[in-house]
């Protein structure tokens, strides 16, 4: 097979665990007698040093011609916010991108590897029949996109963001859910805030009438804030969880940490011609970049979620989550997963030992 995939490493740890990504690639390419080339693009920080921009048009013209994306992370230091080439750095990278592709659907598994039981926070016996979900959230209406505004109320400042959703773009999410609990464990929660929002309302209305249509798939509707407890008091329960964008915002943070490290978890964004974008779910982590000590486990298992999405390469991706599963099992660690005065390995060492595995 033969793909072109647009590279976006960005800031701080990007272009490292992006590299470790490129080597999986290259190696599966081998391995299965692929021709994979990349195209690097400028995003974020390292855009705006060049373009004045997070997002040059150049850049969008490089993903446009591509058949798939793969991101790394955007974003400087906390305490630089304020310099411009940081500021609104990640919202103008991600939502630009989000909306110029119109990438509606956002899949986060998260999931505790019995290899790294210690390192999920909660206590083991809340984990032992084990916990493996994906959030899947609706990721171009809501409140982000909606009008956001200042104005003012005689004397007083005041602001205002409008969240609306319409029936087709609700009704996108909730069959993406439904067709990935197929695959899965046959359950589906729908999380919404019904008790007080109309979009809410509505989002309930279509996940009943989508339900209909898939008897054999069992399905719940939960309210958000009851959901950010179950996720950390009985997180077994749950299969695929659908949500509108600003929720599954906050919940896929809470789902992220149940691995014991951002350093593990992929993601990918979906657009309904089926063009996609693949990222870790953790950040540009600017206190360890250039170190050499970053997790790539996210940025690699985001090229298997490419390789199984865009180009329905199911073997090739099971492999690469078959090598970092087995890495693991065998004790090899980064820094993220190791406890203070352990060894561990760097971001160059455990990608060949994921890649002596494939
Ligand atoms: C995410 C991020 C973005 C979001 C920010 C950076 C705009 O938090 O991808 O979850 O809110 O969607
Ligand atoms: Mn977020």
């Amino acid at each position: 097979m033969k793909k072109d995939i647009a590279i976006l490493a960005g800031d701080g740890i990007g272009p490292e665990v992006m590299m470790a990504a490129l080597e999986i690639l290259n190696a599966v390419a081998d391995k299965f007698n692929h021709q994979f080339t990349t195209n690097e693009g400028l995003i974020g920080g390292a855009a705006f040093q060049r373009f004045q921009t997070h997002l040059p048009e150049e850049t969008i013209a490089i993903c446009k011609s591509a058949d798939a994306i793969l991101f790394g992370s955007v974003g400087g230091p906390i305490a630089e916010q304020q310099n411009p080439k940081w500021k609104n750095c990640e919202a103008n990278s991600l939502l630009g991108l989000r909306k110029h592709f119109q990438f509606s659907v956002n899949y986060r598994p998260a999931k505790v590897y019995p290899a790294l039981q210690d390192f999920c926070p909660l206590k083991n016996e809340l984990i032992k029949d084990g916990c493996d979900l994906l959030i899947i959230r609706e990721l171009v209406g809501d409140i982000y996109f909606g009008e956001h505004k200042f104005y003012q109320e005689g004397e007083l400042r005041a602001a205002s963001d409008l969240a609306t959703y319409n029936e087709n773009q609700i009704r996108i999410a909730i069959q993406a859910a439904f067709k990935a609990a197929k695959l899965r464990k046959q359950k589906v929660t729908s999380v919404d805030k019904a008790n007080v929002l109309h979009t809410s309302k509505l989002w309930r209305e279509i996940m009943e009438e989508e339900a209909q249509l898939h008897p054999e798939i069992k399905w719940e509707h939960q309210l958000v804030d009851n959901c950010a407890m179950q996720i950390v008091k009985n997180p077994a329960q749950f299969d695929v969880i659908v949500c509108p964008n600003l929720f599954g915002d906050i919940l896929s943070d809470i789902a992220a940490v149940l691995p014991g490290s951002l350093g593990l978890t992929p993601s990918a964004s979906i657009n309904p011609e089926g063009f996609g974008m693949y990222e870790p779910s953790g950040g540009s982590a600017p206190d360890i970049a250039g170190l050499g000590i970053a997790n790539p486990i996210a940025q690699i298992l985001s090229v298997a979620m490419m390789l199984n999405f865009s180009f329905n390469l199911t073997q090739e991706a099971e492999a690469i989550e078959n090598a970092v599963n087995q890495t693991l099992e065998a004790g090899f660690r980064t820094k993220d997963l190791t406890l203070v005065g352990q060894s561990s390995l760097s971001t160059t060492e455990i990608t060949k030992e994921i890649i002596s595995r494939l």
